[in-house]
């Protein structure tokens, strides 16, 4: 049975989430996971009515880990909205949220951390050096405090989504992973917390990632299927664009995100740019039902 929708419990030590995934438990709910880093949006909450959907008692965690961010990122500039957070949390029907500090999560000198594999080697993970070890590392201590039956990410984040699929198989840990669509705004643009950023500009020029995503979803669709050709009617759509500096465009496997010959279906265009001083990424399946 799902808790009404003002009976939040917002727990901040490792000891209170115990405490409260166990009694959940005892009352034979099978127990939700939803990770985030908070400065919620409608992205965040359709995993919560996804996690809802699927099982009885719903957990969101809200941590910015400083472990994925490199030294010259946006770690002290990250959003913290912290009250809007805790409201919207609540009126999406989170059951429990666990917003840790810092000095909890990483008490002291670490002996042990995650190391990603190769499907890190490219794309996020070669433009951000350390950051998918720090993913996959929060992401394990907190299936461990949570110990959840089912867990839910976003495919706006198709990389992460791939390495936390390949660490749950490697290391057999047991939990069921869903992943959920990308929500956009009407004109196309993926939610991201770091939106708030764009100027009305570079919220203009933004828009160019997913219309170039789209161009190539058009062409596979017309008969192109050169990985090397989608890639660059991709590519020019975003060279039109004023404020946007390509980091990366490829057509990649979903699940090894290697960059191949082979196009089909459910390959997966990804693309990052930074638009003004803002870091955006996207992707889409380039052929399939929609866009997801
Ligand atoms: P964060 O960026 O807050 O994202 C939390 C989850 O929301 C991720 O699974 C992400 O893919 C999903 N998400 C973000 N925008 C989305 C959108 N527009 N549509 C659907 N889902 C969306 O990803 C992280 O935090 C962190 O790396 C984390 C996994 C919490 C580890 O620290």
């Amino acid at each position: 049975m799902q808790n009404t929708a003002t009976d939040m419990v917002v727990a901040t030590t490792i000891t209170g989430v115990r405490e409260s995934v166990a009694n959940a438990r005892a009352m034979g709910s099978t127990i939700g996971f939803v990770p985030t880093m908070g400065a919620l949006h409608k992205g965040h909450l359709s995993l919560v009515e996804r996690a809802r959907k699927e099982s009885s008692f719903t957990v969101m965690s809200i941590f910015v880990n400083p472990l994925q961010f490199a030294p010259t990122e946006d770690l002290a500039k990250y959003p913290r909205p912290v009250e809007d957070d805790e409201r919207m949390a609540r009126e999406s029907g989170v059951d429990l949220l666990f917003r840790p500090a810092v000095e909890d999560m990483y008490p002291g000198k670490r002996e042990v951390t995650v190391a990603a594999g190769e499907i890190a080697s490219e794309w996020e993970g070669s433009s951000r050096p350390g950051h998918f070890d720090g993913v996959l590392t929060v992401v394990a201590k907190l299936f461990n405090i949570v110990q959840p039956d089912i867990t839910v990410f976003g495919r706006k984040d198709l990389q992460q989504a791939a390495l936390v699929a390949a660490m749950i198989h490697d290391l057999n840990m047991p939990v069921r992973m869903i992943i959920a669509p990308i929500v956009r705004e009407g004109d196309g643009l993926a939610l991201s917390s770091r939106n708030r950023y764009l100027s009305d500009d570079d919220r203009r020029s933004a828009l160019s990632l997913h219309s170039a995503l789209q161009e190539i979803r058009r062409a596979f669709a017309r008969g192109v299927t050169s990985t090397v050709e989608l890639e660059q009617i991709g590519r020019s759509v975003l060279d039109l664009t004023p404020n946007v500096r390509l980091d990366y465009l490829a057509v990649v496997s979903p699940t090894s995100l290697a960059r191949n010959d082979d196009v089909s279906k459910t390959s997966a265009a990804i693309v990052a740019a930074r638009v003004g001083s803002t870091r955006l990424i996207d992707n889409m399946t380039i052929g399939g039902d929609d866009e997801n």
